[in-house]
């Protein structure tokens, strides 16, 4: 790789480093929904919702836009029911987010007479705000100096540190987030740390760096790029198997809701033990992937002969309005058609 050698230091030429990498924003930042506002509130909307989806995801489908538009502030969303809220955010997975989101909500309302905090250290404390989400904020939405680091500026720092530990282990990040804090250009909170994020998105990826054209290659003390961050080994999949019963009358289908902690309010097919299954008639078997499980669900011709504690039963006609977790829907979905065929 071909990759000019650095000149300066980021950390000790921070002016020319802030005033470069400013230069750069200024002719080169995209244009995103959630940088046309400073409402605190739109602005932790968008973060919670871009922790787990793509940029290109959010706004090719404008869930952004949409999530607003049913929860326009912090009143809206704090009085609405949960299966609305989890409604609003089907698709987007992760369904924690958006119950901490509501709760969050609920909070500010009744613990900050709806004022929304300014400073990255109250913002940390609300549900489901974590240390990247509360600088975000701050700095998006009050343009207060407070740093940030996810995934695409850790890399960004990592390569101009030339930093060969892994940066997700907890002095990694010590170190990271605290020259994430010496860069951050104080008066100019949202537009440097935005300019740090996009660079990592697009000239500083992690595949192909594109280091000739990049801003600030000459402050940039790696020779290798390609090979950093270095970060700790990732956590395997675990395989499951769920045993569900599938039956429709009246071309409707018998779901349940449960109420344990796994995807708590969503309907799903009664699923029971593979012994409580063994002797029914198998349907089908399908797969899909859900967080860290791949999980391979049989589908058997009956009825649950009894209810467990903590079980609601009904017969759905109408699947489109309700919670129901996508990969289910597809299956449910293709069920269907598939019996009306
Ligand atoms: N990804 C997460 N937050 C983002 C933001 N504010 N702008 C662009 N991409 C993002």
């Amino acid at each position: 790789m071909d990759k000019p050698r650095a000149h300066y230091h980021p950390v000790k030429n921070k002016r020319q480093f802030r005033n470069t990498l400013l230069g750069w924003f200024q002719e080169n930042a995209k244009s995103y929904p959630w940088r046309e506002t400073t409402d605190p509130w739109a602005i932790l909307v968008s973060e919670i919702m871009l922790q787990q989806t793509t940029v290109a995801s959010v706004i090719a489908n404008h869930r952004f836009e949409n999530f607003l538009h049913e929860f326009p502030n912090i009143e809206a969303i704090s009085v609405a029911s949960e299966e609305k809220v989890l409604r609003a955010w089907e698709g987007l997975g992760y369904y924690n987010r958006v119950r901490n989101l509501q709760k969050a909500a609920q909070t500010i309302l009744q613990d900050y007479e709806g004022k929304f905090p300014s400073d990255a250290e109250t913002l940390e404390t609300l549900p489901g705000v974590g240390r990247y989400t509360a600088g975000a904020v701050s700095s998006f939405a009050f343009d207060h100096p407070a740093p940030i680091v996810d995934g695409n500026i850790a890399r960004v720092l990592s390569r101009l540190l030339d930093y060969h530990k892994e940066v997700d282990s907890t002095e990694g990040q010590k170190v990271i987030w605290k020259t994430a804090g010496e860069l951050l250009a104080p008066s100019k909170a949202r537009l440097f740390n935005s300019a740090l994020m996009e660079l990592g998105q697009t000239i500083c990826s992690s595949k192909s760096p594109a280091c000739l054209v990049c801003p600030v290659q000459s402050f940039c003390q790696t020779k290798s790029p390609s090979s950093l961050p270095i970060k700790k080994p990732r956590k395997k999949f675990v395989q499951i198997d769920e045993h569900a019963f599938f039956w429709i009358e009246n071309k409707r289908i018998l779901l349940s809701r449960g109420h344990d902690s796994r995807r708590k309010g969503f309907w799903k097919l009664p699923l029971r033990s593979p012994e409580e299954c063994s002797h029914l008639d198998f349907l089908s078997q399908h797969r899909y992937t859900i967080t860290h499980h791949r999980v391979t669900l049989y589908l058997y011709h009956a009825k649950p002969p009894h209810l467990l504690e903590d079980e609601e039963y009904h017969f759905i006609s109408e699947l489109s309005n309700l919670p129901i977790a996508t990969p289910i829907r597809k299956i449910l979905s293709a069920k269907v058609s598939e019996l009306e065929r």
